[in-house]
């Protein structure tokens, strides 16, 4: 099972986002609100990419309305990157999690789930064409570069892959930083993070790739 059957023949982001509104290509969709398509620029430099709509997401229809994106909105802007030039989106586009009384736990998708999603994301990248991608955490890097992709030893740095549209640079999800056990440990892993926001950032304005 794969999204790969419910892509419309011609990619556009419209297209795009109506037949993903009706993607049966794994379960997810049983359990989830709606589909949470990416959204911002057609044609924007950056394209960051998530690991799958939280609860705010799913019930919005909309990535990064919630917690995670008040992390990833302050980022950006403290890297000076302005939030309508980039596009967001997710590896996975239906909420995944387990029912706890009446909240709604976040549960990592499966490999199998991240490959099946995939072929949104890769019709995303073919619209776009971003001249980079940032991606949010292990499963969006995963997605991206493979699932024997280590994150934490390769964040920061921008990692050319044949098999791609643009480089990626991978990098902490805001949600590991909404996690940080104290505020010393939230406070640095937020100043690394802008640290690589402002990496991508540089990436794109001097057209690098600095060595991966
Ligand atoms: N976390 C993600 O990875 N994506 C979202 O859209 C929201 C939270
Ligand atoms: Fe389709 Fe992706 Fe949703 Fe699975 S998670 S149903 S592949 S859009």
């Amino acid at each position: 099972m794969s999204a790969a059957e419910y892509l419309p023949a011609r990619l556009s982001l419209t297209s795009l986002r109506t037949a993903a509104a009706g993607c049966r290509g794994c379960d997810l969709y049983k359990y989830a609100t709606q589909t949470v398509f990416g959204e911002g620029r057609a044609h924007a430099r950056l394209m960051l990419v998530g690991e799958q709509p939280g609860d705010y997401e799913d019930r919005a229809g909309r990535p990064f309305v919630g917690p995670a994106g008040r992390i990833l909105h302050e980022g950006l802007e403290a890297s000076g990157i302005r939030t309508r030039d980039v596009y967001v989106t997710n590896a996975v586009k239906h909420f995944k999690f387990i029912e706890r009384g009446k909240r709604r736990i976040h549960n990592k998708p499966k490999t199998i789930e991240i490959r099946a999603c995939k072929p949104w994301l890769e019709a995303e990248l073919s619209v776009i064409k971003p001249q980079l991608i940032v991606a949010l955490g292990a499963t969006a890097a995963q997605s991206l570069l493979g699932p024997g992709f280590r994150l934490l030893a390769n964040r920061g740095r921008v990692i050319t892959d044949a098999g791609l549209q643009a480089p990626v640079m991978p990098t902490i999800h805001p949600s590991a930083i909404l996690r940080a056990p104290d505020s010393a440990t939230r406070h640095s892993e937020m100043a690394q993070f802008i640290d690589d926001l402002r990496h991508a950032a540089k990436a794109i304005t001097t057209g690098l790739p600095p060595a991966a």
